[in-house]
């Protein structure tokens, strides 16, 4: 990887923080959910989790040690504002303050996402997502976060994954806040963008320096059978999945096909003039999360069966390749995937900003905390295809982030996945590196450094 190239570790808080009552802390939708009988497979939440807000020292010291130049962790919109807007707890606002000062103290660069799915539960009771207030709030909560922080942040991430927050939680249920609402989903996808535009507006505005970013969760869909049908749900795919947020992010309107995709669940109405230009407002890098591929397989829509959860259907089975190893999750393995990703995100945006993986790993279900050589294995693979993409297409890729520094709470699937670097012993929060992380570290000690 060329020099300056950041090497970082990636967390979010409600994964890792636990102590969600303490020092003044609002309730999220997160804690609403996971109370729902069934919502998470083993019944677990983020009560206490990695304990990080006790521990934190623990993790830098463990970044430390690693050797990355970068640590990306989110903030928890409820601990700094418990109601969402209004009233700002400043107790909260001095944990994030402790942890960004320690992480400089040590000369690692702290990637701040703003909101990793965390809606405080006051603004969901007022509509969540769905309402275009929640977006002004989400702008001005971005405010109050760089005017402490900003001093020694520069580098912010707005939001992570919108596709999983507006579809996955609005349309599926299988996230906070479990609703099943199929214009709900659209509507909270669109104010989520301008709450994004909203955010990069006033974090220019409250740092001359700040370099601003979003992350989207992409992965190429590619048809499962040369057939027309499926080339044709796999386009579906890609519009629903990459480019319903790449397009307008970037500056282009929403993408050809969109209201047809669409019709029959919403009439779009949400959208107001003015809107594309504050979602597509310069970004300094664009963040990407990849995992796997998807295999798109044309099926017929269901969305009118009641039994069905997802409040819409367009069309689209993901099946599983035969020959394609799969995680203990079942995500197809394919480093591929992020050469695709890159290369294909060079191609349709001539003016792509610097790119950053922002999340990338592999979970296992056997709680071992020494061996994972299929960690290493992974890890390595995709390193090579990203390093492969930079070399043939302008693509500014300038660091990737691990997913995760720490085993975690994996949302609806509880603490069965463990994606750490660093396994954790959940009853004692007793930490302890893997081969992953002596691999990493190993790797990373070779370097001159780019702190
Ligand atoms: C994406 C999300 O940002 C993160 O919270 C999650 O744990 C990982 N993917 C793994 O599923």
């Amino acid at each position: 990887m060329p020099d300056g190239f950041v090497w970082g570790a990636a967390t979010a808080a409600y994964q890792i923080e636990g102590a969600v009552a303490e020092d003044g802390r609002g309730a999220s939708i997160w804690d609403t959910f996971t109370r729902r009988p069934g919502a998470v497979a083993d019944g677990t939440s983020g009560e206490v989790a990695c304990d990080s807000y006790h521990r934190w020292r623990d993790d830098v010291d463990l970044l430390e040690k690693l050797g990355v130049d970068a640590y990306r962790f989110s903030v928890a919109w409820p601990r700094v504002l418990p109601a969402g807007h209004g009233t700002v707890n400043r107790a909260g606002l001095d944990y994030y303050d402790r942890l960004v000062d320690a992480l400089c103290e040590r000369g690692i660069r702290p990637f701040v996402t703003l909101y990793h799915w965390d809606l405080p539960q006051a603004l969901e009771d007022a509509g969540g997502w769905r309402v275009r207030d929640t977006a002004d709030h989400f702008a001005d909560y971005a405010a109050v976060v760089a005017g402490r922080l900003g001093d020694r942040v520069q580098d912010w991430i707005t939001l992570n994954e919108p596709y999983v927050s507006s579809m996955v939680g609005y349309a599926e249920g299988r996230h906070a806040p479990g609703a099943t609402e199929g214009h709900g989903a659209l509507a909270a996808a669109h104010h989520l963008l301008v709450g994004h535009g909203g955010a990069v507006r006033a974090l220019r505005a409250a740092r001359a320096g700040a370099r601003i970013g979003i992350t989207l969760n992409l992965s190429p869909a590619v048809p499962a059978t040369g057939s027309a049908a499926d080339r044709a749900a796999a386009h579906r795919m890609d519009l629903m999945l990459n480019r319903q947020f790449t397009d307008p992010v970037l500056g282009r309107t929403y993408p050809d096909g969109f209201a047809e995709l669409y019709a029959g669940v919403s009439d779009l109405s949400f959208r107001r003039d003015g809107d594309l230009e504050l979602i597509g407002a310069p970004l300094d890098f664009l963040g990407v999360n990849y995992y796997y591929r998807i295999h798109a397989a044309d099926a017929p829509r269901e969305r009118d069966d009641p039994a069905r959860r997802s409040a819409f259907d367009i069309g689209v089975r993901s099946v599983t390749r035969e020959g394609v190893p799969v995680t203990d999750l079942g995500w197809p393995i394919e480093p591929h995937g992020l050469y695709e990703t890159l290369t294909g995100l060079a191609q349709r945006y001539p003016d792509l900003p610097p790119v950053y993986v922002t999340e990338n790993g592999i979970a296992q279900l056997r709680d071992d905390p020494d061996a994972d050589p299929e960690r290493i294995a992974f890890v390595a693979g995709h390193l090579a295809a990203a390093a492969r993409a930079a070399a043939d297409a302008p693509v500014d890729l300038r660091g990737y982030f691990y997913w995760s520094l720490l085993d975690n709470f994996e949302w609806a699937r509880g603490y069965g996945p463990r994606f750490g670097l660093v396994h954790v012993d959940y009853p004692t929060g007793t930490r302890t590196p893997r081969a992953s992380y002596h691999w990493l570290r190993e790797r990373l000690s070779g370097r001159t450094g780019n702190r």
